[in-house]
């Protein structure tokens, strides 16, 4: 019997065809996610499924029953899949760190550029036809050169910003949940012992932590209020990981200088959300990862996930590898 596996995107040509040698392959042939009606369903009738980040793979959806022996996300983030669940049913589940983290640590610092020179803020007033005369006071901004920048999780990206911070010069200090004395070495980073002693003395803060029970809202009123008051919040992670309102507020009321946010809570952000009157933060569309050649690593890598679970062999990158245990 040809085992079958499905694909929630119609834009991976590459990962469907690697997939289609071996397997019935079936495809959503939207761009936003399934509805979680036919996700059950799929879990029901398939043998992998190969998913975005922004597809929920919650407990109702995890839990039903069927042949699903592996769910591979084109994601390094794996905060859509119930863990739990999913370890408990046998069902492995793949990522795909490793070969983002250049891309995503590139976008990260193309952010922390833009807010801190008004890159943004500059084309928009341009566009608008507010360019009359050559005045720079309006786009006054501030140097990242020697400056200090704050790293939150010190993982694969976060070293890889931390790498493209030493050619600014910048002082770096990071904060995670494992010390890294090798790291720490090799590139003259400095260990915080805590998040407020890192979010008190640095000019830039770039979160990089995964979205879990412990950093979900991690950056709140408190946390905002202990930054320098000239200092900018960049967030390539996950939104939930900063308190929107309090970011908002933070903003307005000038306790910190400026955000640049890849990821925002909710994800779009409404038009109309306050935020987005403010001259201070950029926003773009979750696109850390998003570079052509990374986009289409990524899913061939999420793909190899579902060949390997399927064929018995290592998963290039399993979540729950504790979960091949409990499969029946
Ligand atoms: C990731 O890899 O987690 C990116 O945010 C894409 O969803």
């Amino acid at each position: 019997m040809v085992k079958k596996v499905f694909v929630s995107r119609p834009y991976h040509p590459e990962a469907i065809d690697l997939l289609s040698e071996d397997y019935e392959v079936e495809v959503w042939p939207n761009k936003t996610s399934p509805p979680k009606e036919f996700l059950v369903e799929k879990v029901s009738q398939c043998h992998g499924m190969l998913m975005e980040s922004y597809d929920i793979m919650d407990a109702d959806v995890l839990g039903v029953s069927g042949p699903l022996s592996v769910v591979s996300n084109r994601a390094v983030g794996t905060d859509n899949l119930d863990i739990p669940v999913a370890t408990a049913r046998g069902i492995l589940l793949g990522n795909t760190p490793g070969v983002l983290q250049e891309s995503c640590a590139d976008l990260a610092f193309a952010l922390l550029l833009n807010a801190a020179r008004r890159v943004s803020y500059s084309d928009r007033e341009v566009r608008a036809g507010r360019w009359t005369m050559l005045d720079q006071t309006p786009y006054l901004g501030t140097d990242v050169y020697a400056k200090t920048l704050g790293i939150v999780g010190l993982g694969g990206i976060g070293e890889a910003v931390a790498r493209r911070a030493l050619g600014f010069d910048m002082d770096i200090v990071y904060f995670s949940r494992t010390r890294k004395p090798e790291l720490e070495q090799r590139y003259g980073l400095r260990w915080a012992e805590n998040l407020s002693s890192l979010l008190g003395q640095s000019d830039y803060v770039s979160l990089h932590m995964p979205l879990t029970d412990q950093t979900r809202g991690m950056i709140g009123h408190a946390e905002l209020h202990q930054m320098k008051p000239d200092a900018f919040l960049i967030n390539t992670s996950r939104g939930a990981t900063v308190d929107p309102r309090a970011l908002y507020n933070a903003l307005l009321d000038g306790e910190i200088a400026g955000a640049a946010l890849d990821v925002t809570d909710p994800e779009p952000i409404p038009s109309d959300d306050p935020i987005l009157s403010l001259s201070n933060v950029v926003i773009t569309a979750h696109i850390a990862s998003g570079s052509t050649a990374t986009f289409k690593t990524m899913a061939l890598m999420a793909a190899r996930n579902i060949i390997a679970a399927l064929t018995g062999q290592p998963m290039p990158s399993c979540v729950n590898p504790e979960a091949g245990e409990n499969r029946a």
